[in-house]
């Protein structure tokens, strides 16, 4: 049976139990178009039969559709802003510093924190990392921290060597010392949907709201906004930014960081 794409939409929502439309619709479509390519199918029709009544496809289409691509120290010089910057604000400020990585990915964002923060000198009684993402596919690659060449290109050398092991074969692989690993809490968490834990001291959402419709963007800063304590910090991706800030109760300080007034 044809379908329209915009059929599609509504009923693969109501199987796939996430907010199609609240992603940019355009990419939402790309990435549906290139999975059919792949799979050979030839309409959106045949595409939700299949969705409706193959588990392994409802898996490779949210694989397909959630962008997983991260690497440590993601923007070297926002890492260096919250080094100098951030991160003695908060410990000056705070007993426990709660910092949440919303979406985390692959885990590399949540594990460079903890890697700075142990080369900061503090200890994990003295923060929490939680990190969410809705697919959990990539949160059970985190919890395994084994990374490629591309992911840890920005982890300066000395501390390479001194936090992964590399491990030989086709390619070299990086596994990431479990004295870093075990200080990450991973949960998986549908950011669009579900409701946040409040209190936070600093949120990253980085990369994300690149992929998101203006109103969920701005539903998501409301929410990102109310999770924070007052004076915490938003720490965006490098291309995201927020319009009149204010109206959200947030001050613009540098880039990609933003702070609750
Ligand atoms: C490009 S990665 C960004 C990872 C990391 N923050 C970074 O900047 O490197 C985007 C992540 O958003 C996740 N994602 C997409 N929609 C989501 C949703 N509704 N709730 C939670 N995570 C979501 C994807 O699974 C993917 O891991």
């Amino acid at each position: 049976m044809t379908i329209s794409f915009d059929q599609f939409v509504d009923e693969a929502m109501e199987i796939l139990n996430i907010n199609l439309r609240g992603y940019k619709i355009k990419r939402v479509q790309r990435r549906t178009d290139s999975l059919m390519r792949r799979y050979n199918i030839e309409d959106y029709g045949q595409c939700l039969e299949l969705l409706k009544k193959d588990q392994d496809f409802r898996n490779a289409y949210l694989d397909h559709f959630t962008i997983n691509t991260s690497e440590f120290y993601r923007n070297p010089q926002s890492f260096q802003y919250l080094e100098e910057k951030i991160i003695p604000v908060l410990f000056s400020q705070n007993k426990v510093v709660n910092i949440w990585s919303a979406p985390c990915s692959n885990g590399a964002e949540p594990y460079t924190l903890a890697i700075m923060l142990t080369e900061l000198g503090y200890t994990k009684s003295q923060y929490r990392i939680l990190a969410s993402d809705i697919d959990a596919g990539i949160l059970e690659d985190a919890g395994k921290a084994i990374y490629n060449e591309n992911a840890v290109t920005n982890v300066p050398p000395a501390l390479l060597g001194k936090y992964f092991e590399e491990i030989e074969g086709l390619s070299t692989k990086y596994k990431l010392s479990s004295e870093i690993i075990k200080k990450v809490t991973f949960e998986e968490k549908d950011l669009i949907n579900d409701p946040y834990e409040k209190g936070w001291d600093l949120i990253l959402s980085r990369n994300f709201f690149i992929y998101l419709t203006t109103e969920i963007k701005e539903m998501l800063t409301y929410k990102f906004v109310e999770a924070l304590r007052p004076g915490g910090f938003l720490f965006l991706g490098n291309t995201e930014f927020i319009f009149s800030p204010e109206k959200f109760g947030l001050q613009k300080l540098h880039s990609s960081f933003y702070k609750k007034i």
